[in-house]
């Protein structure tokens, strides 16, 4: 590694933080529509118009604006990823992330206690940060596309039911139901969350409404319903111990019908846990705010076999865009 890609991963909050706030000032919707000078765009956020250029100038430095005759405008980058009516609008993500920043000041605190920063509620007790992690999950998806590769992918002939355990907004569940049209399907998750979902599903998915439902469950504290014939969780092992995981694995094998298939979607680690390298540092976040980590390929085989799924196989999502895998085994 060389001098310049050193300072540029050491000093990457900088470019977090300013794109975290221009996107919260609302500063690209607000070009959305028409160009404005500094004047006019720091009039309409009611801020200071010498600190509104520094941040406009930032952001056409980082290719998130441009500068025509004076007056700043949207780029390719940014109509595509940070406008909310954009189908591939990031925005969602970022505001999480810029809410939860506070979080990563603890981190020294975090490794010399191996404690979380916050108590891993899963964002349940407050219901705006239900909605703003909920909207998180389904931006960050739906913008690099993981729903629509796994619909594509996922070889679920002959199923004719899936849940979708810890399915958050439903994205992934609703891309799959699309690709099978004769499958139907359930979300389980926790009370909080399906409220979130629900809405988000009646906005964007209406025509699905009848395919699929949205079960109360808490995989910490219940048996799991079912049985279903697929079960699929993104995302929700990385968030537990590796005890808990081992429970919860037996658990789903216990929902499936026989012959069913789980279909695990997670940063799968190599057996040092530093590839991908995106996990590696996710699990630094998941340090702060969960109970869990990222895994290895051998540590998830361990706890699937313990259960009794056989046919046990990784199959890695091509990177980039994508930072994760699918394991896939079967209940015989
Ligand atoms: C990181 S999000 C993943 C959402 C979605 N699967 C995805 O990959 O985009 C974790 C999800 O697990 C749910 N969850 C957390 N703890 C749970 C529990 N004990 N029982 C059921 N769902 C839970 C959360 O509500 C949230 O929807």
């Amino acid at each position: 590694m060389n001098f310049a890609e050193l300072a540029a991963l050491a000093g990457g909050h900088a470019e977090a933080r300013a794109i975290q706030t221009a996107l919260k000032l609302g500063i690209f919707e607000l070009l959305g529509d028409q160009p404005r000078d500094a004047y006019a765009l720091a009039r309409s956020l009611g801020a200071d118009t010498r600190a509104t250029a520094l941040l406009a100038n930032a952001m056409a430095a980082l290719g998130l604006l441009a500068i025509d005759q004076g007056s700043y405008c949207l780029t390719e980058t940014s109509r595509r990823f940070l406008l909310r009516t954009s189908a591939e609008y990031l925005g969602g993500m970022i505001l999480f992330d810029e809410a939860i920043f506070p979080y990563w000041a603890k981190l020294e605190d975090a490794i010399r206690t191996g404690r979380p920063a916050r108590s891993p509620d899963m964002f349940q007790s407050d219901p705006e940060d239900t909605e703003r992690f909920i909207r998180a999950m389904d931006s960050l998806t739906r913008a690099r596309g993981d729903a629509v590769w796994v619909s594509e992918h996922l070889d679920l002939g002959g199923i004719d039911s899936i849940a979708d355990l810890g399915g958050g907004p439903g994205t992934y569940l609703a891309a799959i139901l699309r690709r099978w049209p004769s499958m139907r399907g359930a979300v389980w998750d926790l009370p909080a969350t399906l409220k979130v979902a629900r809405r988000i599903l009646e906005e964007r998915e209406p025509d699905l409404a009848s395919r699929i439902e949205l079960v109360e469950a808490d995989y910490a504290k219940e048996s799991l319903p079912g049985p279903v014939g697929a079960l699929f969780m993104s995302n929700i092992l990385h968030s537990e111990d590796e005890s808990d995981n081992a429970a919860l694995i037996t658990k789903c094998f216990r929902a499936l019908e026989p012959g069913g298939l789980i279909v695990i979607k997670d940063h799968v680690m190599n057996r040092d846990l530093t590839e991908p390298r995106a996990g590696a540092l996710f699990s630094l976040y998941l340090l702060l705010m969960t109970r869990g980590r990222d895994y290895s390929f051998d540590e998830i085989c361990g706890w699937l076999a313990a259960a009794g799924f056989v046919d046990i196989n990784l199959k890695t999502l091509p990177s980039p865009p994508y930072t994760s895998s699918l394991v896939i085994a079967h209940k015989q």
